[in-house]
């Protein structure tokens, strides 16, 4: 006899086992109520999750009920004038707890937005196993000019495929600049946006500090608005610009840092410019020893130089790792203002050689033994590369061609943000910083000196000695 199961009225195939759910009868007001609660629930949910809409609508609401038009005006204009006060009163508090929170959250909703094309048309959209998963924006963070957006990467990616794109993300979101930074988690990268330029003003000297500090030097600002302070302990400086780039401004700005010092003995300026003095010579009262004709004798200041190098580093072997300046025995800093005149340009190939040999004593031993080179270089082709290396701190302003970034300032600088050659003619001064061990270059611009200026702080702290050889002030 066939199996015939017949379920509800309907004839079921016989199978193992046949599961239905239960029919329940249940009176219609009890399923409106329960739709209702549901409904209920729901409505709640979207009040408390968009509370920052429905609280002050529901506020504005019961002031209008309440008072008329007048009650939700009256609150609106008494919260702006005591925003204006707190504003004018007090700016900064006011843009920590009020302005910049407010603004962010604004700038995450429009990031949000664009967030999903952005995401496929920079190829930052991963697509695995038929999914296509995004890089997530997690949280955007307002300051002066800069917008930093939080976002956690796809599995497998590194924060230099954001950098890669970065041009064209700024681009897509319709800011200046890009910039990605490793986060504080492996999974997290920062994307620094930048809207305006914090740097299009020239800056102005900054005031000489009475105890030059060697580990921070003020020379400039960054492009959040803060002072940009230069590490001059444990390391050489190379400033690499197109002409009128501001190179001078570089070498003035550390020169009025470090000026006071000069004026205590703690530290000795030696200048070696060999475009006859052009750029340094209206500061010579600052060198204690300055070089700007002969070439012979700048080969000799190096060789001094480095000789003072071995001797220290000689000295301090095996007693500690950092010299520590005293009017004894000062920080020397050899200011060169055109480094290829000495290294490549220079016809005199026996000279030649001496130099660059003692240049690579002095840049590999002077750094620890407060022996420093400040060199400034306009042609970034293969005459620096041997230096490159040697140079821990490197300076790269306006640069002619994309392909001179990576040059000068290190292998993927340029993608991590050094867009060097994208400087503006009408920006000198403006420069990328890159310190060995970070891989991040920093936007700086550098305090510019007027001639004037340049010639009140040498008449304020300068003590002229020797110049190409002759002694000058008696005071040598
Ligand atoms: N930091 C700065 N801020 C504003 N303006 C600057 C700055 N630096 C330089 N300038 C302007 O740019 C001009 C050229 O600067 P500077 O002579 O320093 O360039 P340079 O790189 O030394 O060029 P060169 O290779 O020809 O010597 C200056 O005369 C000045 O007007
Ligand atoms: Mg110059």
């Amino acid at each position: 006899m066939p199996l015939v199961n017949v379920i509800r009225g309907d004839r079921i195939d016989p199978a193992l086992i046949n599961v239905r759910t239960p029919f329940i009868r249940i009176p219609l007001w009890l399923a409106l109520s329960w739709w209702t609660i549901k409904a209920l629930a729901r409505l709640v949910v979207v009040l408390v999750r968009f509370w920052y809409v429905t609280a002050p609508a529901a506020l504005f609401g019961w002031l209008y009920l309440r008072y008329g038009w007048v009650g939700p005006v009256g609150v609106v204009a008494s919260a702006a004038a005591v925003a204006a006060g707190w504003g004018f009163g007090h700016r900064p508090s006011f843009l920590r707890f009020g302005g910049w929170p407010i603004l962010s959250r604004f700038r995450r909703w429009r990031y949000r937005r664009n967030w999903h094309a952005a995401m496929v048309t920079a190829r930052l959209a991963v697509s695995f196993d038929h999914h296509t998963v995004l890089p997530v924006l997690r949280k955007v963070r307002c300051a002066a000019g800069v917008d930093v957006v939080t976002v956690r990467m796809v599995t497998g990616q590194i924060p230099d495929d954001f950098a890669k794109v970065a041009e064209r993300l700024a681009h897509t979101f319709g800011v200046r600049q890009v910039k990605a930074v490793p986060g504080a988690r492996p999974d997290v990268v920062l994307l620094h946006l930048f809207r305006g330029d914090p740097l299009a003003k020239t800056v102005r000297p900054l005031p000489v500090p009475a105890v030059p500090e060697f580990t921070a030097l003020p020379v400039g600002r960054c492009e959040d608005g803060d002072g940009y302070d230069l590490r001059l302990f444990g390391t050489q400086v190379l400033v690499v610009g197109a002409t009128g780039s501001g190179k001078g401004s570089v070498i003035w700005s550390v020169v009025r840092s470090l000026a006071a010092g000069v004026t205590s003995g703690l530290v000795q300026l030696w200048g070696l410019d060999p475009k006859g003095g052009m750029e340094l010579g209206m500061g010579a009262p600052m060198f204690a020893r300055f070089a700007r004709k002969d070439y012979t004798a700048m080969c000799e200041l190096v060789e001094e130089a480095a000789t003072v190098a071995k001797d220290r580093a000689a000295k301090l072997y095996g007693r500690t790792r950092q010299h520590t300046p005293t009017p004894d025995e000062p920080l020397i800093v050899v200011v060169i203002d055109e480094l290829a005149n000495l290294t490549a340009y220079l016809t005199d190939r026996q000279l030649k050689d001496r130099i660059k040999a003692a240049l690579s004593i002095l840049l590999s031993q002077g750094r620890a033994v407060g022996v420093h080179v400040l060199a400034a270089i306009q042609d970034p082709r293969k005459e620096v590369l041997p230096f490159r290396d040697l140079f821990p701190t490197r300076i790269g302003l306006r640069l002619a061609e994309a392909a001179q970034v990576d040059l000068v300032l290190g292998e993927g600088m340029r993608d991590r943000g050094a867009l060097c050659d994208r400087i503006p003619q009408n920006l000198p001064g403006v420069g990328f910083v890159v310190i060995d061990g970070d891989p991040t270059p920093m936007r700086v611009r550098f305090s510019y000196l007027t001639d004037d200026e340049i010639r009140d702080m040498a008449h304020t702290y300068g003590r002229l000695r020797v110049i190409d050889g002759e002694i000058l002030d008696g005071a040598a």
